[in-house]
């Protein structure tokens, strides 16, 4: 498959799923501009990645940042939006402002992007945004309540932005992965969390198995438009 004279922007790559993303588009000739907060580990990726992919680092929850994010990324073709974290923990234990910033970074900030980048698209007629969801957007496991309502979010944004956006061109497409073996999963600390981790001993997906997926999306035919792909480790049910 070949992205030649394609411009991708991942939003999220400087780990996980967005990394192995931006590396396969990178290899396969796109253009890559490859966005996080972590200025380190986006020049590690830059190393890797060689001369087809650029990085720009910054918080996607800061307006300001978006807002130059988005003039200066030019004309996007391809638009894949993983920047997200989690908030697993007992409601009755729980933060209100974890709670806060899981729906600023996993929505809000979705949003803000994909309609920045959407109205260019939609100018040139032609465009891809492929959203990363969750499992959880379809079903709530024990803690995960808040992190399931974001990606709950996510696929009724996603089911929304492909309802408006196809009349311009846009495609927009929805991945739905199931465990994946990342950073994401170290995240969580409150205790009752950590010990239900430890005890489910699902096998996870390596991240690059999901970027495949991303990629596969991304080069079908321009009449076609693949709306979910969910993908889960083999004993997740
Ligand atoms: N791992 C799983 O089991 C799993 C399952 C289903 C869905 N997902 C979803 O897949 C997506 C990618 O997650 P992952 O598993 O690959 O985890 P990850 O390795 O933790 O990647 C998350 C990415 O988001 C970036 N990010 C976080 N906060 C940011 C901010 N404020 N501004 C800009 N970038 C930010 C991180 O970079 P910096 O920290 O450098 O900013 C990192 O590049 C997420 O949306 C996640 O919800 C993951």
């Amino acid at each position: 498959m070949t992205f030649s004279n394609k411009a991708v922007l991942v939003a999220g790559a400087s780990s996980g799923i967005g990394r192995e993303t931006a590396l396969i588009f990178a290899a396969a000739g796109a253009e890559v501009t490859a966005v996080a907060r972590s200025a380190d580990k986006l020049s590690a990726l830059k190393a890797e990645a060689g001369d087809n992919l650029r990085i720009i680092s910054g918080d996607l929850t800061d307006p300001a940042f978006t807002d130059r994010l988005i003039a200066e990324a030019g004309d996007v073709d391809i638009l894949v939006n993983l920047a997200g974290r989690t908030a697993h923990a007992p409601f009755l234990e729980s933060d209100p402002d974890m709670w806060r910033a899981a729906w600023e970074l996993n929505v809000h900030a979705m949003l803000v992007l994909s309609q920045g980048i959407a109205r260019g698209m939609a100018k040139r007629e032609s465009g891809h945004i492929i959203n990363v969801s969750s499992i959880l957007a379809r079903q709530v496991y024990p803690l995960t309540m808040f992190y399931a309502a974001t990606k709950h979010a996510t696929a009724a944004i996603t089911r929304g932005m492909r309802i408006e956006l196809a009349e311009y061109g846009i495609r927009v497409t929805e991945i739905a992965p199931g465990l994946v073996d990342t950073e994401l999963m170290d995240q969580p600390d409150h205790p009752a969390v950590v010990a239900a981790y430890a005890k489910r001993q699902n096998a996870r997906l390596p991240a690059a198995e999901v970027a495949r997926a991303i990629i596969y999306a991304a080069g079908t035919e321009a009449g076609t438009a693949p709306e979910l792909i969910a993908l889960n480790p083999h004993d997740q049910i």
